[in-house]
């Protein structure tokens, strides 16, 4: 049985019920598991949460019902055992005739029962950017967080570094830096790590081998934690013994872009622009090996809104931690990344990231 409540304590949802409001919709259908968890606390990995401007509700099949009890206080819980007809049957009791629906979260098979089983009864409306920004800019207990989460990941990264020795695996590293996190307090990691030596850092999501590092290398880390649900994101490129000035020169080139898109963040200034002026400071030689954007949100999903990319419409605002992550890869030779997380703040921002970014060799 939904139980209606008025009034929710949670700012959260009210922020969900004047979207409601401004969208002309009479409840939404979330299916994001981070915003479910952001909204209502619940951090199991599945269950359907919907809000209406007088009821929040949460669904979830029986494996979930004491823990979504405890987690999620403020909201009602109703058990279902098929998610589609617990969702039909939530939306007949709570009257909602016109419901939004998350629609990069949504199968289309979930999507084309709901439509059978509302026939004439509901209507759905999809919702895409508006939710998806939700939680883009963060409150102080987050932020919170996410500075340990930052913490423990650097700490993690800098005591591997000072271990590691040239004939280590890349695989090796990877298990080393997450014994590493854990023992200090890592719940679980943001990310597959990415530790790639030589010819390998050239991908840049590349996965860790069985590669023993050498002597000529350039070794990116990409490594990042949870705490409390929340996401790391950091990424250094050190050297493994004498490198070429060709390399160096490169290495020098990133750090630059890096160093100069960091200084430029503060409210107001638009993602796209901090993306297009890493582009400029890296220049037509080294551009066209820098692949990917410059960075993207970091919350509770490692990414998140806004993108700091090319064609981006988003306008970084005070609260908001995004990446700042160029790199330059060169296939079949070698690749370099730098990434920090900043906060952004009224005049500047702030990186939460602790690796300081001059490159560090290891002989
Ligand atoms: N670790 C993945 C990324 O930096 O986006
Ligand atoms: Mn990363
Ligand atoms: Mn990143």
């Amino acid at each position: 049985m939904v139980r209606k409540i008025s009034n929710s304590p949670l700012p959260r949802i009210q922020t969900v019920r004047e979207i409601l409001l401004r969208n002309r919709v009479d409840g939404i259908i979330f299916s994001n598991m981070s915003n479910i968890r952001y909204l209502s606390g619940f951090s199991g990995s599945d269950g359907i949460l919907i809000i209406s401007s007088d009821s929040a509700c949460l669904l979830v099949d029986g494996r979930y019902t004491t823990q979504a009890a405890a987690e999620a206080q403020h909201i009602s819980i109703s058990e279902y055992q098929n998610k589609v007809q617990g969702i039909e049957r939530a939306a007949k009791e709570l009257g909602l005739k016109k419901i939004g629906f998350e629609a990069a979260f949504v199968s289309v098979e979930i999507y084309d029962d709901l439509v059978r089983r509302f026939s004439n009864k509901a209507k759905l409306v999809s919702f895409g950017k508006e939710l998806g920004s939700l939680r883009a800019c963060k409150e102080i207990r987050e932020i919170q967080t996410m500075k340990k989460a930052a913490a423990i990941a650097s700490a993690a990264v800098a005591k591997i570094v000072r271990e590691i020795k040239p004939g280590w695996t890349e695989q090796e590293v990877a298990l080393q830096l997450e014994v590493a996190a854990r023992r200090s307090g890592a719940e679980q990691l943001a990310f597959e790590t990415i530790v790639a030596s030589g010819e390998n850092a050239a991908l840049p999501h590349a996965k860790p081998s069985h590669r023993e590092i050498r002597k000529g290398d350039f070794v990116v880390i990409d490594f990042g934690v949870k705490y409390q649900g929340y996401c790391s994101d950091e990424t250094c490129t050190f050297a493994i013994g004498e490198l070429t000035a060709v390399q160096k020169n490169a290495y020098r080139a990133v750090l630059r872009a890096h160093d100069e898109a960091i200084a430029s963040i503060r409210a107001g200034v638009a993602a796209a622009d901090v993306d297009a002026l890493t582009r400029r400071v890296l220049g037509e030689e080294y551009g066209r090996y820098f692949i990917h954007g410059t960075g993207h949100g970091v919350g509770l999903d490692v990414h998140e809104a806004p993108r700091v990319a090319p064609g981006s419409q988003d306008i970084l605002t005070a609260g908001m931690v995004v990446t700042v992550e160029p790199g330059l890869y060169f296939p079949g030779l070698w690749g370099i990344r730098i990434e920090d997380t900043v906060l952004v703040k009224k005049n500047s921002c702030e990186i939460i990231t602790k690796m300081n970014k001059k490159l560090i060799t290891i002989s």
